[in-house]
C-alpha cells in the first residue's frame, strides 16, 4: 500500500535527562538497542531494598539504561494486503489507544514536576516523554494505514498529580498485562503480519519497563513514608482499584450502545485477534506466560507488578474447578 509520507509527523521534543534519539540506521545497532531495552542487571551489590538509596539509584539507572532511542519517523510501516489492512482498520482500539497515551503523558509529566528527588523525577519524566512518543507512533501508524480517528479530547494537566500518577500507573499494570497476552495471540493467529508485529514490539516492551518502574516506585513510597501517611496512601491505592474496576465495567457496558471505536480493547481484542475459538482460560494463561517472559531480563532484585498476575492465577484456579 502506498501512503503519503507527509502525513508522518514528528512533533516530539527532545527526551529529558540528556537522553538522545538515534537514527539506528544499521540492523546491528537496532538489535543492540533492542537487547539493551530488555536486559538489565544493576551493578549495586547485595539486596535492593525498596526505600534504600541503592534501590532508588538502581531504578533510575534501569530506566535510563533500558531507554530505546528509536525515532518514530524511522519506523518503516510495512505494506499490508487489502484484507490485512481492513482487519487493522476495523479494530475498535485506535481512538482509545491514542487518547490513553496522551493522558498518560501529561499525567506523568505533571507528577514528575512535583517530585523533588532527582532520581525519581528523572525516571518519571522520561516515562512521560515515552508516552508522548507512543502517541506519535500510534498517530503515525493510523496515518500510514488511513485509519480515521474521531476528534481528540483535550489533555489537561491533572489537579492532583500524585493521584493521577497512581491511576495511570495501576491502569497500565492492568492494560499491559492483557496487552502482553493479546499481542502474543495476534502474533500466533497471524492477525497481524509478522513485520507489523516486529515494528510494534518495542512499544509493548516499553510498557513492561513502565510498570516495572511503577511497581518499584510504589514499593519505595510504602517503605519510606511515616505510618500515618502510609494509611492515607493505602486508602488512595484502594480507591484507585475501585475507580479502575468501575471504569472498566463502565467501558464494557458501553460496548453495546457507545460510539463504534470507544471500547475497552482488552474485552473486545481477544475475540478480534484470536483464532476465533480462544477460551478465557487460554487467554489468561498466555497473559501470565508473556508477563513472566517480558520481565525475565530485568534484575531479579527489583519488584514486579503483582496484583494482575495474582488475580489471574486465582481466577485460573477457580475456572479449573
Ligand atoms: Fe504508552
Ligand atoms: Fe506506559
Amino acid at each position: 500500500m502506498q501512503y503519503d509520507t507527509d502525513l508522518l509527523t514528528e512533533d516530539l521534543p527532545a527526551p529529558p535527562g540528556g537522553m538522545t534519539l538515534g537514527l539506528l540506521p544499521d540492523p546491528d545497532a537496532l538489535a543492540r538497542a533492542d537487547y539493551a531495552s530488555r536486559h538489565w542487571v544493576s551493578d549495586e551489590s547485595g539486596p535492593l531494598r525498596p526505600g534504600s538509596d541503592a534501590h532508588k539509584r538502581a531504578c533510575a539507572r534501569m530506566f535510563r539504561d533500558t531507554f530505546n532511542p528509536y525515532k518514530p519517523t524511522i519506523i518503516d510501516w510495512p505494506v499490508l494486503g487489502q484484507a490485512e489492512r481492513d482487519r487493522l482498520v476495523t479494530l475498535p482500539i485506535w481512538d482509545i489507544a491514542v487518547h490513553t497515551e496522551g493522558h498518560a503523558r501529561i499525567r506523568m509529566l505533571s507528577y514528575a514536576d512535583s517530585i523533588t528527588d532527582p532520581d525519581w523525577r528523572g525516571a518519571v519524566a522520561l516515562n512521560g516523554w515515552e508516552e508522548g512518543r507512543h502517541k506519535t507512533v500510534l498517530s503515525n501508524l493510523v496515518a500510514a494505514y488511513g485509519i480515521d480517528l474521531g476528534e481528540e479530547p483535550p489533555y489537561p494537566r491533572p489537579r492532583y498529580p500524585e493521584w493521577a500518577y497512581l491511576v495511570t500507573g495501576f491502569s497500565e499494570c492492568i492494560d499491559s498485562f492483557f496487552a502482553f497476552g493479546l499481542f502474543a495471540m495476534a502474533k500466533r493467529s497471524g492477525f497481524f503480519p509478522p513485520e507489523l508485529v516486529e515494528t510494534f514490539e518495542p512499544v509493548i516492551q516499553e510498557e513492561c519497563r513502565h510498570i516495572l518502574l511503577f511497581a518499584n516506585w510504589v514499593a519505595a513510597q510504602r517503605a519510606t513514608m511515616p505510618w500515618w501517611r502510609r494509611i492515607v496512601f493505602e486508602l488512595r491505592v484502594a480507591a484507585v482499584w475501585v475507580f479502575l474496576g468501575w471504569e472498566r465495567i463502565g467501558m464494557a457496558r458501553g460496548m453495546d450502545g457507545g460510539p463504534p471505536q470507544d471500547h475497552n480493547f482488552t474485552v473486545k481484542g481477544a475475540k478480534a485477534v484470536g483464532d476465533g475459538d480462544v477460551s478465557l482460560r487460554q487467554l489468561m494463561a498466555l497473559c501470565l506466560e508473556e508477563n513472566d517472559r517480558r520481565f525475565a531480563g530485568y534484575d531479579r532484585r527489583l519488584r514486579r507488578p503483582t496484583t494482575m498476575p495474582w488475580l489471574t492465577r486465582v481466577a485460573l484456579k477457580v475456572l479449573r474447578k
